[in-house]
């Protein structure tokens, strides 16, 4: 969406349902969902790709939405992914001619512009998918059933009035927040996964750090995340938090233009970073931007450009944050992860066959993330095994609060 009033109309309401604050409320689901993952990967951890899918989507299901997606067979789930993945592929490069950048191609009829029928196909599941959920949210609040969520809030008539919304911007901003949150959270659990598995020194560190917190008969928690730094460096690391420039100097840039930023680049420009393409939590001991510590640290520097930069950040960040430092914690906890077999010729891999290479190992597109690789997860011991066994129960209470 163009900058301008209806994207500032939009923004606020973000700003006002994601701030940090706001999002504290949706820790213990988050704590929950990320439990049920722990066990779902426990009893078949080589879906381990579908589990870390799901937990990401089950999220932004109840927050938003106030439903459920217990298994990634679930129609909530399965509906989400199906529209998604559509979408992400038409925006992927080379899918449609570059209409944005010659936006002659706009004016072309449309037997001579076939991606205009595909994009309106996309375009009419997207709103039936949007708008039914928002029925289904109405029909459940008029029925007076009342969930902790974002529609919750946002069918409010005083906060209707209050942002001047009506069902298509209702709709829209459920809609945008799903496709927004669910495979971007994901994308960085497994890349996470992925990094364990090829950095085995990390893992271990992890683990230690969590054991001297929580031992065997719990999980860590929100709480715990105060005394646990290493893992916040992990976070911090998998998310390539790097720099971003928002201005090139000299040139002229007309109003409207689109920026691309290419944070990968950016964030892996050994000037500024030791050693950038290895999984080095330890950097953001040095300084809390993991800079390199013989370089004065530039004004306006971030942490975590994986979110963007600027007016345009993402909303979600702190819902983000928190589900990546509940999972990452309570993954190490939960799980040894080691290299499996090779697919085609069944040897047993170690950790330097492992490939990581963003150019051969991710998937390309709009949207990416590591391609299945192979890793083996194993629970640590059989006390381990039954905390989270005990505490996947106690969860159920929680979800009761989203079932129908
Ligand atoms: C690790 C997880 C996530 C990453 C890496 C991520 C990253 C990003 C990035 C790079 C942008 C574009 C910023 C720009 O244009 O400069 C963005 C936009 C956005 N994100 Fe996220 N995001 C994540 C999770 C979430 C979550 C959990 C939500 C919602 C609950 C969310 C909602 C949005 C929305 C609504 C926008 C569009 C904002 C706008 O146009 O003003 N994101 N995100």
């Amino acid at each position: 969406m163009p900058y301008g009033p209806e994207w500032r109309r939009q923004r606020k309401v973000y700003q006002s349902i994601l701030n940090i604050t706001a999002v504290t409320s949706y820790q213990p689901l988050q704590a929950a969902e990320a439990v049920l993952t722990l066990k779902q990967l426990s009893e078949t951890p080589e879906r381990y790709y579908d589990h870390i899918r799901r937990y990401s989507t089950a999220v932004i299901l109840s927050s938003v939405f106030g439903i459920r997606g217990p298994q990634f067979e679930h129609p909530n789930i399965q509906r989400l992914y199906h529209v998604q993945d559509q979408f992400t592929a038409i925006l992927e490069t080379g899918a449609t001619p570059p209409v944005d950048v010659f936006p002659i191609l706009k004016f072309l009829p449309t037997f001579m512009a076939p991606w205009r029928k595909w994009a309106l196909k996309i375009r009419a599941e997207q709103r039936q998918l949007y708008f039914e959920l928002l029925e289904n949210a109405k029909d459940r609040i008029e029925r007076g059933v009342h969930r902790k969520c974002l529609m919750d809030e946002l069918l409010q008539e005083t906060q209707k009035e209050k942002h001047g919304l009506d069902d298509e911007h209702i709709a829209y901003i459920g809609g945008v927040l799903m496709e927004g949150g669910s495979d971007t959270t994901a994308s960085t659990l497994l890349s996470f996964l992925l990094a364990m598995v090829k950095y085995p020194r990390v893992l271990k560190k992890a683990q230690e750090a969590v054991d001297k917190v929580c031992g065997t008969s719990r999980s860590p928690t929100f709480d715990d995340l105060k005394n646990l730094p290493y893992i916040k460096n992990c976070v911090n690391e998998v998310s390539m938090v790097r720099g971003v420039y928002d201005t090139y100097s000299g040139y002229h840039f007309p109003k409207g233009s689109i920026f691309v930023a290419n944070t990968w680049a950016i964030q892996h420009n050994s000037e500024c970073y030791d050693r950038p393409d290895e999984f080095i939590p330890e950097r953001f001991e040095q300084n809390e931007y993991g800079y390199k510590k013989s370089l004065d640290i530039p004004d306006g520097l971030r942490t975590t450009y994986a979110f963007g930069a600027g007016r345009r950040i993402c909303p979600g960040l702190h819902l983000a944050e928190n589900s990546l430092l509940i999972n990452v914690s309570k993954l190490v906890w939960a799980f040894n992860m080691v290299p499996g077999k090779d697919p085609e010729t069944g040897r047993q891999l170690s950790s330097e066959d492992i490939r990581d290479s963003v150019e051969t190992e991710w998937t390309n597109g709009f949207l990416t993330a590591p391609k299945p690789f192979p890793v083996r997860l194993n629970v640590r011991s059989a006390q381990h095994q039954q905390t989270i066994d005990r505490e996947c129960s106690e969860g159920q209470e929680l979800f009761k609060g989203y079932e129908d």
